[in-house]
C-alpha cells in the first residue's frame, strides 16, 4: 500500500490542464503515491460549451474521470490543483469547489497537508503567476503547507516559473510539450518527497 495519498484536482475547458493533470498523476504514482485524479464540476451551460468544439471534446474525453468531492480533500496528504488562467485568476469552477469546503475547513481537516498548483494561459505572461498566487491565498487559510518548485532544478531556469508548472497554450494550437511536462515532473516529485517527509514527521510526533 502506498504511504502517501495525492489528489490531483483540476478544471480544464479545452484540455490543456487535463493533459498536464494526467502527467502529474502519472508522476505521483511512479513516485509511490496513491493517486486520485479528479475534475471539478462544470458550471457552464451546454450552450457555451457547444460554442467551442474543443471544449465539448474535452468534456466528452474526460467524462469517465470522477468529479472531485470534499472527501477527496480529507483523504489526501497532498493536493495538486490545476486551473487555466481566467483574467489572471483561477476559474470559477475551481473556485466553487474551494468555496464549498467550508465545513471541512471549520473542522481543521484541510490543515497540515501539502498543496501546490499548476496553470495555463493563452499568452506568455498572461496571468500565470497571479493565477497561482490567487490559488495560494486560499491555501494559507487552510493552514496548508505550500510546496512550490522554486528554482530547485536546472529546468526551472528554462521554464522560468518558480510558483508552479504553467503552459502557454496559444489559441489551443500549442500542445503541452517537453518543457511543461518536465516542470510538472519536477514539481510533482518534490511534492511527493515533502509530503512523505511531513507525514512521517507528524506521525513521529515531531
Ligand atoms: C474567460 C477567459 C479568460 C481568460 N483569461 C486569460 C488571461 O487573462 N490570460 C491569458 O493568457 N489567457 C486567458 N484565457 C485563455 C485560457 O487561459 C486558456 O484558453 C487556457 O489556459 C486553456 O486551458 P484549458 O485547455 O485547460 O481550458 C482566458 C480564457 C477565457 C475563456
Amino acid at each position: 500500500m502506498a504511504d502517501v495519498n495525492v489528489a490531483v484536482i483540476y478544471y480544464s475547458a479545452t484540455g490543456t490542464i487535463a493533459t498536464v493533470a494526467d502527467s502529474i498523476a502519472d508522476t505521483a504514482r511512479k513516485a509511490g503515491a496513491e493517486v486520485r485524479l479528479r475534475r471539478v464540476a462544470e458550471l457552464a451551460p451546454d450552450s457555451a460549451i457547444d460554442s467551442n468544439p474543443a471544449w465539448r471534446a474535452n468534456i466528452d474525453a474526460t467524462a469517465d474521470i470522477p468529479e472531485a468531492e470534499a472527501a477527496d480533500m480529507e483523504w489526501a496528504d497532498a493536493v495538486i490543483f490545476g486551473s487555466p488562467t481566467r483574467f489572471g485568476n483561477i476559474t470559477s469552477q475551481l473556485k466553487q469547489f474551494l468555496d464549498r469546503l467550508g465545513p471541512l475547513w471549520l473542522e481543521g481537516k484541510l490543515a497540515d497537508k501539502v498543496y501546490t498548483g499548476f496553470t495555463s494561459s493563452a499568452t506568455t505572461h498572461g496571468g500565470q503567476e497571479t493565477t497561482l498566487l490567487a490559488l495560494y491565498n486560499t491555501i494559507h487559510h487552510f493552514g496548508g503547507i505550500l510546496v512550490t518548485p522554486g528554482y530547485t532544478d536546472p529546468s526551472k531556469f528554462i521554464d522560468g516559473n518558480p510558483y508552479g508548472t504553467s503552459h502557454v497554450a496559444g489559441q489551443g494550437d500549442i500542445p503541452v510539450g517537453e518543457q511543461t511536462l518536465t516542470a510538472a515532473r519536477v514539481q510533482t516529485q518534490r511534492v511527493v518527497r515533502f509530503t512523505r517527509a511531513l507525514k512521517t514527521g507528524l506521525a513521529a510526533g515531531t
